[in-house]
């Protein structure tokens, strides 16, 4: 069994994500806003499993409250994402992703367990591109997303989160691994099918934008909950970027 920190655990995606590995038979920690919502309803009988902590890493007064939280575990998987309200999206805290990674980071930089792998893995955009990678988006979708960037303060947040683990986190904190997972638009549902996951978005969608790429939600869910408890597949992909699109819809690798 492994100990793993789920945020924005109450999200769409995270209570799925939190799901996928009580039933694996691990145990997690949820960090929810209130406990007044329809995770332990959506857990049913792997709720046993699931330790729901009321707060949230930005709220924690102490960095060593944040430690205490994550010294122990195999994971952290942020799956945090703006309210869609005027609130939400403009009002604080405007870098509520990239601000969570952080202190998350340093949390598992401090924290003592030796010889313990430190893992974040993110819930990220396929709007937001690897910079060190050759990502060739249409050029109108590049100017789409410029401006998107300085009029959505999310997706911003998205990017500036993705840019502190693929340039900054390794000089701060060399022991920690990642990977930040960019889907597509996502859709609910809950039946399995297969996925395509690859080291960039494929250019037969068109771009994030206005293209075509799709992911469940189911399938995130089910990609982040298994690169935290598949040795091999976090070999794979840890330090990238993959993108992931459902079935059908597999990027070019
Ligand atoms: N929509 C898309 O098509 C799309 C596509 C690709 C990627 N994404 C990205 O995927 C991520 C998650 O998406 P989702 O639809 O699963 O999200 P969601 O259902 O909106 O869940 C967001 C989670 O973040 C929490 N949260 C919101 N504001 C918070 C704050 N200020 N402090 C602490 N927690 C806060 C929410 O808590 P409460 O339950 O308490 O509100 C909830 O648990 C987002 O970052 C989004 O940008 C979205």
């Amino acid at each position: 069994m492994r100990k793993f920190v789920v945020l924005g655990a109450t999200g769409k995606t995270g209570r799925l994500v939190t799901r996928e590995l009580a039933r694996g038979k691990h145990r997690v920690t949820a960090v929810v806003r209130s406990r007044e919502n329809c995770l332990t309803e959506c857990l049913k009988e792997d709720v046993v499993l699931v330790d729901q902590v009321e707060g949230t890493v930005l709220g924690m007064e102490s960095e060593g409250e944040v430690e205490g939280l994550v010294k122990d575990c195999d994971a952290v998987l942020i799956c945090l994402g703006h309210t869609l309200t005027m609130a939400g999206v403009f009002g604080a805290p405007r870098r509520l992703v990239r601000d969570t990674v952080k202190r998350v980071a340093k949390a598992l930089g401090s924290s003592g367990a030796r010889g313990k792998k430190k893992k974040i893995i993110l819930m990220n955009s396929n709007g937001v591109r690897n910079k060190l990678l050759v990502e060739n988006y249409p050029w109108h979708e590049r100017m789409l997303l410029g401006l998107l960037y300085f009029a959505l303060p999310p997706h911003a947040d998205n990017v500036e989160a993705s840019e502190y683990l693929t340039m900054e986190v390794a000089k701060e904190h060399p022991e920690i691994e990642w990977v930040c997972v960019r889907p597509g638009d996502l859709l609910d549902g809950e039946e399995h099918s297969n996925y395509g996951v690859s080291p960039s978005p494929a250019e037969k969608h068109g771009g994030p934008v206005l293209g075509s790429a799709k992911t469940s939600r189911y399938q995130v869910a089910h990609f982040m909950a298994s690169l935290a408890t598949n040795d091999k597949l976090w070999d794979e992909w840890k330090g990238k970027t993959p993108a992931i699109y459902n079935e059908g819809e597999e990027t070019e690798g």
